[in-house]
């Protein structure tokens, strides 16, 4: 099934000006002068927001998820955080940026008052519905742009990352950070996790979007214009594997195998129905049982001087 060319219903076209991921990998081009904006609306954003998907993203902090670009942030600088969930990420960075200002743009309304709630109390931090491919913003507006776990979830990545560059200050920064879904490691060894890895990855590549993104952001940013001696990029990790932690990532698995959007896009698509989503969800339960149980996810990063 994975080198299907068919699209199901609801499932973005793939056109020419934006391509799927895979056909980006094998060259760096030169930057097209004119694309496509894909609209929002034409994308459906896999996870989508079920609770087991918001628990999911609330877990991440400034230092879990923004390591790479700490040492490089000042007090007094603004930032634009473009995907920003639920926003946890963005109020931990409004809390570094104490004397300056951030904004958290997602193109889902519902996850900003998840967002806005969880800001309460913060004067320097704002949340508006934007989409990534037309930011609301000005030329030159942020001193720093980042974008956490969101290119993965594009058709265009490359054309969301000129956007971003665009907004961000001369001498500014953009920094992107995506997880790579085919070097995620774990033991013990389990079909289940495997074929829950092949079904994410048949599913992602179905609507158009790239699940190994981690590994290609650093050619994405260079297909986008920014020039290749100041970027730097780099890779990090997150890890579960005490009993907590496993427990917690397993459960939140299980239950996006048969409630979130997710399976919803499996079902669609045909890919999987609903017996084979609950067999991977008891797979994450099993394997979440299992006292020497270990599971790391591999991320990429880059850090783009504008
Ligand atoms: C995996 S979540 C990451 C959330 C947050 N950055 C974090 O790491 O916790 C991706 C987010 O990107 C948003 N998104 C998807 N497509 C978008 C688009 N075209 N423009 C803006 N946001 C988008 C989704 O609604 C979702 O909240």
């Amino acid at each position: 099934m994975s080198d299907q060319t068919w699209l199901p219903a609801g499932a973005p076209e793939r056109t020419s000006e934006a391509p799927a991921g895979a056909d980006l990998t094998d060259a760096i081009e030169a930057p097209s002068s004119h694309h496509t904006v894909p609209s929002k609306e034409s994308e459906s954003y896999t996870h989508g927001h079920h609770e087991s998907v918001l628990r999911a993203h609330r877990a991440r902090t400034a230092q879990n998820s923004a390591g790479f670009l700490l040492p490089h942030l000042r007090d007094d600088m603004s930032l634009l955080d473009v995907g920003c969930g639920p926003g946890t990420v963005t109020v931990d960075l409004a809390r570094v940026l104490a004397g300056g200002h951030v904004v958290g743009v997602d193109a889902a309304p519902q996850v900003l008052e998840a967002a806005r709630e969880h800001a309460l109390g913060y004067d320097n931090v704002r949340f508006e519905e934007a989409n990534a491919y037309e930011l609301p913003f000005e030329d030159d507006t942020f001193d720093v742009v980042y974008a956490h776990q969101l290119l993965q979830h594009l058709s265009d990545p490359v054309g969301a990352l000129r956007e971003m560059r665009r907004v961000a200050k001369p001498g500014g920064l953009v920094a992107v950070r995506d997880a790579d879904y085919a070097a995620m490691a774990w033991y013990p060894e389990s079909a289940g996790l495997e074929e829950w890895n092949t079904l994410y990855h048949e599913v992602t590549h179905a609507y158009g979007f790239e699940p190994d993104a981690g590994r290609r952001l650093f050619s994405w940013v260079q297909q986008a214009g920014f020039d290749v001696a100041h970027l730097v990029p780099s890779a990090s990790s997150w890890c579960y594997a005490t009993p907590t932690d496993r427990q917690w990532w397993g459960q939140v698995w299980a239950e996006r195998c048969v409630a979130s959007n997710f399976a919803v896009q499996a079902r669609e698509s045909g890919l999987a129905d609903d017996v084979a989503l609950e067999q991977l969800a008891q797979d994450w339960l099993a394997w979440a049982q299992a006292p020497d149980g270990w599971f790391a996810i591999l991320h990429g990063e880059v850090l783009a001087r504008v």
